[in-house]
C-alpha cells in the first residue's frame, strides 16, 4: 500500500502522507489539510479522529486485545499488581524490585492531605456524590501546591506529582465515603499495602483478607488506561492549554462520571436493583432497552472501540465467580446479569449492533461483594484510571511539536442578523 492517499477536490488531488502505527494500524496525516485546501474534516463523536500518537496503551477492538506498554492486560492482571502496572504505564517499562519498592514508599508517603482538603471535604453535604467531592478535591489541590502548578514542571517535579497523586486521591477517595456516612476520618496505615489501606481507611477494616486485597488490585489494574477515552481525551484537553495538573485530574475525574463512560459502573448496579425489585423478566426489560422511544439502554453493553468483546470483561465475569466464591457470598444480581447477558447476546438488535458486555457490567458486582458501596464504584474506577491519565498527560507535555488541543467546527447557524432594540422585540 502506498505510503500517500490521494484525495480529489474537485479538479484538484492532493495527496496526503499515510502514517503507520507500531501495531500495523494506519491514520491519513491531515496536519496540512486545511493550508493546502481551505478544507478541515468533520467526525462527530470523533468516531474517525486519531487526536494523537501515544505509546502507552493499545487495543484492537475487532479482536478485542488490550495492551499496556506492550503488555497484555491478561498477563498483567494474573502477574502484576496495581502500582507495578501504574510504574509501567508512566515509565514504559516494568520496574526493578528496588525501583519498585522506591515507587511504593513515595506513593505511601502521600498517604495524608492537607487540613484544608479535609475541612473541605466535611463541608460537604452527607449525601454529596463522592465523584463530586473527589473532583472538587483534586482541583483543590492546586491551593497547596503552587510550585507543581508550573506551566511547565521539571522532571522531577513531574514523577513527584505522580506519586503525590496515586496517594492522595486515594486519601480523597476514602474520605469522601467516611464523610457520606458521618463517620470520622481513618489514617492511613503505611504497614498495609495500596488496596488493603484503601480498605482500612474507608471502612475501619484493618484485617482485608489477601482475596479481597487481591481482587480489588486486579480490578484497578484492568481500568489502568484505556487509550483515548473520554475522560482521557478530557485530562488531554485540558492539560493542553497548561492547565495545572490537579486541575487537569479533575477534568478527567468528571468526564467519567457520566453514565456512558466510568458512571456504567454504578447505572448497571442500579439497573440490576430495579430488575430485582420490579421482578421483570429480561425479555420485557430488554424490550425496554431497544425501544427507540425509551431513553433507556442496558448500562454495562456496548463500546465505541470494541465489536467483538472487552477483555476486560471476560477477565472480570471470571474473576466475579472467583471473587463470590472465595468470599462465600451469593448475590442474586450476578445471576441476573448473567442471565440478562445471556439473551442480550442471543437477540438480534445486539448482536447486529455488536453489542456486548463492557467492563462496567460485573465490576460493580465485584465491588458489591468487597464492601464497597454502590456510590463508590466510579471513584473505583478514577482511582483505576490514574495512573492512564498521568502517563498520557506526561506523555503529551514531553512530546515534541505539542501544541494546545483545539478542534474546528463547521458553523451552522444564522450568518447575518440585525439587532432590534428591547422595547420593540415581540
Ligand atoms: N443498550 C441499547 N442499545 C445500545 C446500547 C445499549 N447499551 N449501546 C448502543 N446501543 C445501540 C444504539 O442505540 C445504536 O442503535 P442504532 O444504530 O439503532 O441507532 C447503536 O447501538 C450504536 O450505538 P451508539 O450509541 O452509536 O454507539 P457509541 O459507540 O456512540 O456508544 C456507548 C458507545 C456509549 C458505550 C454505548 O454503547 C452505551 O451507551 N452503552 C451503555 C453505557 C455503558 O455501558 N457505558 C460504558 C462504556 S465502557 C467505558 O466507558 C468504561
Amino acid at each position: 500500500m502506498s505510503d500517500k492517499a490521494k484525495l480529489v477536490l474537485g479538479d484538484k488531488t492532493v495527496e496526503l502522507p499515510v502514517f503507520t502505527g507500531s501495531e500495523g494500524e494506519k491514520a491519513i496525516d491531515i496536519t496540512k489539510l486545511r493550508a493546502e485546501t481551505g478544507f478541515v474534516t468533520l467526525d462527530s463523536g470523533y468516531m474517525n479522529t486519531g487526536a494523537c500518537t501515544s505509546a502507552v496503551t493499545f487495543l484492537d477492538g475487532e479482536l478485542g486485545i488490550l495492551k499496556y506498554r506492550g503488555h497484555s492486560i491478561e498477563e498483567l492482571a494474573e502477574k502484576s499488581s496495581f502500582l507495578e502496572t501504574s510504574y509501567l504505564v508512566f515509565y514504559g517499562k516494568l520496574p526493578t524490585a528496588s525501583e519498585l519498592k522506591v515507587f511504593e514508599e513515595k506513593i505511601a508517603s502521600y498517604n495524608d492531605v492537607p487540613e484544608g482538603i479535609k475541612t473541605m471535604i466535611k463541608a460537604f453535604p452527607k449525601d454529596a456524590h463522592p465523584m463530586a467531592v473527589l473532583s472538587s478535591n483534586m482541583v483543590s489541590l492546586s491551593a497547596y501546591y503552587h510550585d507543581l502548578c508550573a506551566q511547565d514542571l521539571t522532571p522531577a517535579q513531574k514523577d513527584e506529582v505522580i506519586v503525590q497523586l496515586m496517594g492522595q486521591l486515594k486519601v480523597v477517595a476514602a474520605y469522601a465515603y467516611r464523610h457520606s456516612q458521618g463517620l470520622e476520618f481513618i489514617k492511613s496505615d503505611g504497614s498495609l499495602d495500596y488496596c488493603s489501606d484503601f480498605i482500612y481507611m474507608m471502612t475501619g477494616n484493618k484485617n482485608v483478607s489477601k482475596e479481597v486485597a487481591k481482587a480489588l488490585d486486579v480490578l484497578l489494574i484492568l481500568h489502568v488506561d484505556h487509550e483515548q477515552n473520554c475522560s482521557t481525551s478530557s485530562v488531554r484537553m485540558v492539560g493542553s492549554s497548561k492547565a495545572n495538573i490537579f486541575a487537569t485530574i479533575s477534568a478527567g475525574v468528571d468526564a467519567l462520571w457520566g453514565p456512558l463512560h466510568g458512571g456504567a459502573n454504578q447505572a448497571v448496579l442500579e439497573m440490576l436493583e430495579e430488575i430485582k425489585n420490579s421482578g421483570k423478566d429480561y425479555k420485557t426489560f430488554l424490550a425496554e432497552v431497544k425501544d427507540k422511544n425509551s431513553s433507556s439502554r442496558l448500562m454495562g453493553f456496548g463500546h465505541r472501540v470494541y465489536k467483538n468483546f472487552d477483555p476486560r470483561a471476560k477477565i472480570i465475569k471470571v474473576a466475579c465467580d472467583s471473587v463470590l466464591k472465595t468470599l462465600g457470598v451469593k448475590d442474586p444480581l450476578l445471576d441476573i446479569a448473567k442471565g440478562l447477558e445471556e439473551v442480550a447476546l442471543r437477540d438480534e438488535y445486539f448482536v447486529s449492533r455488536k453489542l456486548y458486555p463492557n467492563v462496567d457490567f460485573y465490576s460493580g458486582i465485584i465491588y458489591r461483594a468487597l464492601g464497597i458501596p454502590t456510590n463508590m464504584f466510579t471513584v473505583m474506577f478514577a482511582m483505576g484510571r490514574l495512573p492512564g491519565w498521568l502517563a498520557q498527560w506526561k506523555e503529551m507535555v514531553e512530546q515534541s511539536g505539542f501544541k494546545i488541543c483545539r478542534p474546528r467546527q463547521i458553523f451552522t447557524g444564522d450568518t447575518k442578523n440585525t439587532y432590534i432594540e428591547i422595547k420593540s422585540r415581540s
